[in-house]
């Protein structure tokens, strides 16, 4: 049986594909629907990028790629052999520009898709807090006043500044992973080193130019 990859056709998207490609390891096209694709030994599963660490944790994908954002909020039970280095964004905190401090006793209502992780950054700093889980558009929260704060990926920080919020805490500095499952690291020890040192010496030739 192929090894079986979970993959997010989200934003980390082109990234895999460029390393893929550089690595000579055969990579999908975007288009089309179907969700599992056989192609040159390996096999691709397409799932939402929030459930990629679970497909590894539960061994139907042998490996996965995944923002750590993402697996460090999954909390998930996976090997993490290898940062990929793209996909480069931060973890904040971010609020309106215009807002005053409130009195550190205050408990602040903090809007996030990471409630796992937000939780523990206020935890860490002492600060009561009341999580709002959210699934997007979290800028928002704060925009129509859900939340005082929130907990969110920054990239460019363009939509922080579109809608008025800055960036008052870093949390987490966040890239690619590779991740593989327990028993596949063991079972599939030759497949999955081979896969690894590809993906680990490639470098795409847009990284490149
Ligand atoms: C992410 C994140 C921010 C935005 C940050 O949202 O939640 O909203 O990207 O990127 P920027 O700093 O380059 O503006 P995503 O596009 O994943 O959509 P979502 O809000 O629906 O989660």
């Amino acid at each position: 049986m192929s090894l079986a990859v979970a993959l997010s056709k989200g934003k980390l998207w082109k990234g895999a594909g460029l390393r893929f490609r550089a690595a000579g390891l055969p990579f999908p096209d975007a288009e089309g629907r179907k969700l599992v694709v056989e192609l040159g030994g390996l096999r691709f599963l397409f799932v939402k990028d929030v459930d990629v660490p679970t497909y590894v944790e539960h061994g139907i994908a042998d490996c996965g790629i995944v923002g750590s954002d993402v697996l460090r909020e999954a909390d998930a039970d996976v090997y993490e052999p290898l940062d990929l280095g793209f996909g480069r964004c931060r973890l904040a905190v971010a609020r309106p520009g215009s807002t005053p401090q409130e009195p550190r006793h205050a408990t602040l209502r903090v809007a996030t898709k990471y409630p796992r992780l937000a939780a523990a950054h206020f935890l860490g700093r002492g600060r009561p807090v009341e999580v709002v889980k959210l699934q997007g558009s979290v800028e928002l929260a704060c925009v129509l006043g859900l939340a005082d704060c929130i907990v969110d990926v920054v990239e460019t920080g363009a939509t922080l500044r579109e809608n008025g919020l800055e960036v008052v805490e870093s949390v987490l500095e966040c890239s690619a992973r590779l991740i593989v499952n327990r028993a596949s690291y063991h079972a599939r020890r030759e497949e999955v080193q081979s896969l690894l040192k590809a993906l680990e010496s490639a470098v795409p030739q847009e990284v490149l130019a």
